[in-house]
């Protein structure tokens, strides 16, 4: 048996909306097991804070500020970590969203979709994964290693009612997960592996008015998610640590074109 198959000891690590709700605690697992931690996002002041929560905790962080679809800071951004670390090792493209215009409101009916809306979802979700992808992967190319990590949801498998455009995009983006894993392994090599993880239902700043009231109690969507889930709570963002872990690290070596759902069961529960 090899010593630790999850070490990510020396591996630099990039996180898009890695200070988000779920990429903070992605980028606190990454560093937990040794990797350097590079975080992108639009908020300077909430990213400089999670990287110095992990400089505190004994680790290696620092943090850029990026639009996820602005590719020429991108590529800016990929020269800097490299002239810093000297190689980049894995990809986890956490950035990403819904908003309001683009959902179905209860007393809407599809027909009201506002288009614009869609589209601006369908950039970030789609296009913030694929831009990265396209300026993080070349260095992955080059090195014939490396490991990308996209998010999709549970809307994917089974489309929720009303997140008609995220639901869209995020399938987009399982797809392009499955494309990619052939491609890269096929014309690249074995050791550039593009997989993807599912969180089912966790509370953040995206989905807590359609979940929650503002005494914190269950909506009637948020009651009916819990009633779906066997293990009957939302995820604690902490929970996707293990998967995302197993995804980034040799454990999962064999493994490309995969999707991991970390979802207490809601996606294997047929409601009856
Ligand atoms: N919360 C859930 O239940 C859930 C479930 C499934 C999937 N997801 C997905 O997980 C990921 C993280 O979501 P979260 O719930 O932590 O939300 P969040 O809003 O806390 O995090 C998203 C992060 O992306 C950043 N971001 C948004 N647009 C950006 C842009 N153009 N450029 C750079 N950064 C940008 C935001 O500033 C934020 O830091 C998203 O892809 C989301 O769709 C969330």
């Amino acid at each position: 048996m090899e010593n630790d198959l999850f070490d990510l000891s020396g591996k630099v690590a990039v996180v898009t909306g890695g200070n988000g709700i779920l990429g903070r605690s992605m980028c606190a697992g990454l560093a937990g097991k040794g990797a350097k931690v590079v975080i992108l996002g639009r908020n300077k002041e909430t990213g400089e804070e999670v990287a110095a929560t992990i400089k505190t905790a004994g680790g290696e962080a620092c943090f850029y500020t990026c639009d996820v679809l602005d590719k020429n800071s991108l590529v800016t951004i990929r020269e800097d970590v490299l002239k810093k670390f000297g190689k980049i090792d894995i990809l986890v493209n956490a950035a990403g969203g819904n908003m309001a215009g683009a959902c179905i409101q209860p007393n809407q009916s599809f027909f009201d979709i506002d288009v614009d809306s869609v589209r601006k979802v369908m950039d970030l979700n789609y296009f913030g994964t694929l831009i990265p992808i396209l300026v993080f992967g070349v260095v992955f190319a080059k090195q014939k290693y490396g490991n990308i990590i996209n998010i999709t949801s549970a809307t994917v498998e089974r489309p929720l009612t009303r997140v008609m455009g995220y639901s869209s995009a995020k399938a987009a983006v399982k797809n392009l997960t499955q494309y990619l894993a052939t491609e890269f392994a096929t014309k690249i090599g074995p050791d550039v592996r593009v997989n993807a993880l599912t969180p089912g239902f966790f509370l953040t700043e995206q989905n807590r008015t359609l979940l929650t009231n503002p005494d914190g109690t269950l909506t009637p969507r948020g009651g009916q998610i819990i009633q779906n889930t066997p293990m009957k709570r939302m995820g604690k963002p902490e929970d996707l640590q293990g998967a995302l872990i197993y995804l980034a690290s040799d454990a999962s070596r064999f493994v490309t074109g995969s999707v991991s759902v970390v979802d207490g069961g809601f996606d294997a529960y047929a409601g009856v």
